[in-house]
């Protein structure tokens, strides 16, 4: 990243840990979870047995690759499979390998905000598939979502996995999708993982593991903000919580002031004060079911082609056209 990305990233932070700290109630973006030791955590959350869902979807892939293959491959003429938020792709090597071997004509495009991730995940797929054409790309989804249209020389896949979306309110989802769906030609797929509404507890053991992993996840938050703002956080005097309605299928994570406390952030030249019990709301991870997403589409300009799930329907992979 250069310097002057820098600053305005900085500048971005700043602005809205003042706006989401000087709010009742008090919240603040997940998307800041993610530098590289939340990057570290949430792999590490991935491979926690209570958090189904890297499984579920894994399983999805390999149950149901060669009907996911047709789809992509279409009419043969080729195609650009363009992963947002590729990570350490994991997952998606069952599908790319799939697909080289049936000699599906594709282009692989990973997108991730990471160069790390990026480059680490360009070099494992060169070793591991030397015959795959791969066209790595650094950005942010909504700034990517822009360059999408430029891609019309051929049919685009478009993916996002592990149900990312779920981080965003329905509203911010609509505007994500309506935006994907502004850049898709009626050729154009967009694939898309989303967990599903599900017993409670299962969803709440996801996000409330007893080794802390997710908790150190949220807390990074703090760290961040202590480390880049100059904040004096004491992480002993929050702890995590994760609440699920199930009415509305949204999980929430929360940080709850242990004490009466006053936190100072030495860039904001701001002092911060917290009753006991006050919270700081962190993240939601949105749960769905096929009304909920068939609303979601239809608000958006897409329609539901077909959707995959795993043998326990704790999860599902959506494919979109342009309506
Ligand atoms: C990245 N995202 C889809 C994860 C989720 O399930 O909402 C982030 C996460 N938060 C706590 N555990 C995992």
């Amino acid at each position: 990243m250069n310097t002057e990305t820098n600053v305005a990233v900085d500048a971005t932070f700043k602005k809205d840990v003042l706006e989401g700290l000087s709010s009742f109630p008090k919240y603040l973006y997940s998307k800041y979870i993610y530098d590289s030791t939340g990057d570290r955590l949430f792999q590490d959350i991935m491979k926690l047995p209570e958090y189904y869902l890297t499984n579920s979807e894994y399983e999805i892939f390999q149950l149901h690759k060669s009907s996911i293959a047709d789809f992509f491959r279409g009419l043969g003429h080729g195609f650009d499979l363009i992963e947002l938020g590729a990570g350490d792709g994991e997952k998606t090597k069952v599908l790319l390998e799939h697909f080289i071997n049936r000699g599906l004509d594709f282009v692989y495009k990973p997108i991730d905000i990471s160069e790390n991730a990026l480059s680490g995940l360009a070099d494992s797929l060169r070793m591991e598939f030397s015959e795959l054409e791969i066209a790595p790309e650094r950005g942010e989804y909504f700034e990517v979502l822009q360059r999408l249209g430029n891609y019309d020389k051929r049919k685009k896949v478009i993916m996002l996995l592990g149900s990312n979306m779920g981080n965003l309110l329905h509203d911010r989802a609509i505007q994500f999708l309506s935006q994907l769906s502004e850049n898709m030609n009626e050729d154009d797929l967009l694939f898309m993982g989303l967990d599903q509404k599900k017993d409670p507890q299962v969803i709440l053991d996801a996000y409330n593991d007893p080794t802390g992993v997710t908790e150190a996840f949220n807390k990074n938050l703090l760290t961040r903000i202590n480390r880049e703002l100059g904040g004096n956080f004491d992480l002993d005097k929050f702890k995590h919580w994760e609440v699920y309605d199930p009415e509305t299928g949204t999980a929430k994570s929360y940080l709850v002031s242990l004490e009466t406390q006053e936190v100072t952030i030495a860039e904001l030249g701001e002092t911060f004060n917290f009753k006991q019990w006050e919270t700081i709301h962190t993240e939601i991870s949105q749960k769905y079911d096929d009304a909920v997403v068939e609303w979601l589409a239809e608000e958006s300009g897409l329609s539901i082609e077909s959707s995959f799930s795993d043998s326990k329907e704790y999860f599902k992979n959506y494919i979109f056209r342009k309506k």
